[in-house]
């Protein structure tokens, strides 16, 4: 079709409604992404926060109401609806609107079990191939129990000494032990006191390996994999990754941890298997694979974790580096159209970096309020995501642990860096923590 007629095609075509799910930084940078697409009209979000609804129209039903989710949808015209969290996935949200004949982006209940079953993702990558730490699968105490009283002594407690509990915990459900103590009492916790009720009934011991972390998301179609620009969370809340686990307290991509070979390796290695996998088990997969692996010190590379989504604060970061409309890449991933479009990445670099309620990840106050977002939204190349936020009389007050992801972007590592830093000094509420090493790993890689 010659250019003309081309661009008034799409300029005809009817611009369409959007729905995100979730309330937290990920999902109100999806918004901001999909709002920018040129193809769509109006975004809503279910339930979102203080600042997606300054640029979508929000709305309080429960996420686990499908049906109620689904009347949304029709009576406001929403073509496409995108899930950000795992929760909605993992109780079928995907299943339930196709069979309506709705289109949405996130994999089916069988696709989310990769991350809400443990073992389930061990055996997974285990029989199609996938690198993973060696590991054993335990429904009974007293097997666990007798299983580490016969390893111990032959071998070292790093054989032994990760304990994952089978099913989602928010966050808590794996312990890295530091002797054969916390070992057995995690053990007793998890299968005997069940403190994670159903969830830890069933346990995964397994090796501990060494490295640095990294994330890799890729899009997928469920035959073809389009991987994102590569990023690393800061799981601890304290610097030099220090102190008890967080959601993320800071995101920053590229990272150069995932160098071309680690990345080519992964493609091959990871990706490449998992679809191979997805296709063997009869695996729907319309969404994003989120591989959270460990590079180790002879440059292998092991996975840790499979997630159905978009990782948060990851996708805060890398979403900004994404030069292909979104909206094409959604649509591409939805109809199994993904090995046609090439999906380009910025050269730039950009950090995320949370500013979480004090005492987070432990008990925090509700309630302060948040000064200096009109001062920040006025800077260039900062985009200031919303989590944990709220409107009291109209006044933008913290409601979470996590509140507010200040993301910046710059030709190189260092600038985004500085920019962020800079950036985030006009703002302030009571209280406040950061970590002020967000990205400082990738520079010493640069070196
Ligand atoms: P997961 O939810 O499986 O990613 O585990 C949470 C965290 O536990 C990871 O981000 C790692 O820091 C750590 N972890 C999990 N598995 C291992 C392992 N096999 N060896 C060392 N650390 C691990
Ligand atoms: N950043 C880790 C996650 O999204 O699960």
């Amino acid at each position: 079709m010659p250019e003309s007629k081309k661009t008034k095609a799409s300029k005809s075509k009817k611009r369409i409604r959007v729905l995100v799910l979730g309330s937290g930084g990920r999902e109100h940078a999806l918004v901001w992404k999909i709002s920018q697409s040129p193809q769509v009209e109006k975004v809503f979000c279910i339930p979102g926060n203080a600042g997606i609804a300054e640029i979508a129209q929000c709305a309080d039903v429960p996420l686990d109401d499908f049906e109620k989710i689904v009347s949304f949808v029709k009576e406001n015209d929403i073509t496409l609806t995108v899930v950000g969290p795992e929760s909605p996935l993992s109780a079928g949200i995907a299943d339930y609107f196709q069979a309506k004949g709705l289109r949405v982006f996130g994999p089916s209940k069988k696709g989310a079990r990769l991350e809400c079953s443990k073992i389930f993702a061990k055996k997974f990558m285990k029989k199609h191939g996938i690198p993973t730490a060696d590991f054993e699968v335990f429904d009974k105490h007293e097997s666990a129990i007798a299983y580490i009283d016969k390893v111990n002594g032959d071998l070292s407690l790093e054989k032994y000494s990760i304990i994952k509990a089978d099913g989602l915990c928010a966050g808590k459900g794996v312990v890295v032990a530091q002797d054969l103590f916390e070992v057995k009492d995690t053990l007793q916790k998890m299968m005997v006191d069940k403190i994670f009720g159903d969830a830890g009934s069933r346990v995964i011991i397994e090796e501990k390996i060494t490295g640095e972390e990294a994330s890799i998301m890729a899009f997928c179609d469920g035959k073809t994999v389009s991987i994102m620009a590569p990023s690393q969370d800061h799981k601890r809340i304290f610097e030099n990754d220090k102190g008890p686990n967080t959601g993320g307290m800071g995101a920053y991509a590229p990272a150069p941890v995932v160098s071309k070979d680690i990345l080519a390796r992964a493609k091959k290695e990871i990706f490449d298997n998992f679809v191979r996998g997805l296709k063997k088990e009869k695996i729907d997969f319309r969404g994003v694979i989120y591989a959270g692996i460990m590079v180790t010190k002879d440059c292998g590379m092991k996975v840790l974790e499979f997630n159905v989504r978009f990782g948060d604060p990851e996708t805060q970061c890398v979403l900004p580096l994404l030069e292909t409309d979104i909206i094409d890449v959604i649509n591409a991933v939805i109809d199994g159209k993904l090995s046609k479009l090439k999906v380009k990445w910025g050269k730039k670099s950009c950090i995320c970096v949370v500013i979480a309620s004090q005492g987070y990840p432990g008990k925090y106050e509700a309630g302060k309020r948040i000064n200096g977002l009109e001062e920040i939204a006025a800077l260039k190349n900062i985009a200031v995501f919303h989590a944990g936020t709220a409107l009291n009389n109209g006044l933008v007050v913290t409601a979470g642990g996590r509140v507010l992801g200040i993301t910046g972007w710059d030709a190189d590592l260092q600038s985004a860096i500085n920019k962020t830093y800079i950036a985030l000094k006009e703002i302030y509420f009571d209280g406040m923590q950061l970590r002020k090493d967000i990205g400082m790993k990738g520079l010493r890689h640069a070196k």
